[in-house]
């Protein structure tokens, strides 16, 4: 409930407003995103390629409205593909993009201006070697997304793909690209979706992951498990002994500031581990979801609230 409540919030621009323009909402922030500029966000890579753990950064920002915007977003990732490029770090640090940052939701053929904008993103990854994960949103977008996955992967068949478990269709779409070469990170489900689609009880969510995770890690792509769940991690591992899995033929991904222990831990015992990492002002949407998903996370931001100075 609490949940639906606060996803819901995540789109109300009234109180964005009040949220973002409250000083004391920044130390919560900070825990979760790794500051606004691409220098917090470099610092951010740095310190944990030191950890071993690789990185997939994200130039925050969703639900664009004009072209204007879905082309600064595209800037902002070239910016971000040029401020790595020194530090070679290649496979090791790529970026996740969300399509509705780059114009998908336009009327009148938003799905080709995302598609247009995202382009020189990948091909500029690819020039680096490195690669691009196309995020996956709410699951109006599921369609759109996994249309342009399929026209990028022609070119760059490295581009990565996000899938829901929460979601009844997510079944098919892991056979469908547990394919060879292909890149999947396999996550819960972080927005707020009707029973016509999705599953609503938590139960249902992490059996629902455990069956996918199950498909992705028998067949021949590369996946990427998306989450801080011990039991999907420990999971994960058991079917990676089971298949014959090298090391290096699948990760474990967890959100930047969330068990941050845990992935330094899994790194040093020979998990391969990549850590998300958002940065930029437009923090709010991913915010309110990370909230969303811990009721403790909401304690903590309302006693902050509450002795701020
Ligand atoms: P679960 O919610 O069961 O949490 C398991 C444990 O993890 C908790 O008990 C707690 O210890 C810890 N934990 C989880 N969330 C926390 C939080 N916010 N704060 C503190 N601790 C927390 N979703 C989406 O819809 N589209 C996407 O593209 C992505 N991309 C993405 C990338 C990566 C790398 C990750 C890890 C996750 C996403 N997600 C996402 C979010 C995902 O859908 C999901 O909402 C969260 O990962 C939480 O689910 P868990 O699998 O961690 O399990």
């Amino acid at each position: 409930m609490l949940q639906k409540v606060l996803l819901g919030a995540s789109r109300r621009p009234g109180l964005r407003a009040a949220v973002t323009r409250t000083p004391a909402t920044r130390r919560v922030v900070d825990r979760f995103v790794a500051g606004e500029h691409l220098d917090d966000a470099l610092r951010a890579v740095g310190e944990l390629s030191a950890d071993g753990i690789a990185v997939t950064l994200d130039h925050l920002g969703e639900d664009v409205t004009d072209r204007a915007r879905a082309l600064r977003t595209r800037d902002a990732y070239l910016a971000l593909l040029d401020g790595l490029a020194p530090l070679a770090l290649g496979p090791a640090a790529e970026v996740s993009v969300k399509l509705s940052a780059f114009g998908q939701a336009l009327p009148d053929g938003g799905h080709d201006v995302a598609l247009e904008l995202v382009r020189p993103v990948v091909e500029a990854a690819t020039a680096m070697g490195t690669t691009v994960t196309l995020d996956m949103e709410d699951s109006r977008t599921v369609d759109s997304t996994l249309a342009a996955l399929a026209e990028l992967r022609k070119e760059h068949p490295g581009t990565g793909a996000v899938l829901q478990a929460m979601l009844h269709r997510t079944e098919d779409d892991a056979k469908a690209l547990a394919v060879t070469g292909s890149r999947v990170r396999l996550v819960k489900g972080a927005y707020d979706e009707p029973a016509s689609v999705a599953h609503q009880r938590k139960a249902d969510v992490d059996a629902a992951y455990l069956r996918c995770l199950e498909l992705l890690m028998a067949g021949p792509g590369y996946p990427m498990v998306g989450s801080h769940d011990p039991a999907v991690v420990a999971r994960a591992h058991e079917l990676a002994a089971q298949h014959s899995r090298a090391a290096a033929s699948w990760e474990v991904q967890m959100l930047y500031g969330i068990r941050p222990d845990e992935q330094r831990r899994l790194a040093a015992a020979g998990t391969r581990v990549r850590a998300y990492v958002p940065y930029g002002a437009d923090w709010y949407g991913y915010f309110v979801r990370r909230l969303a998903e811990r009721p403790a996370n909401v304690a903590f931001f309302l006693r902050s609230l509450a002795t701020r100075r």
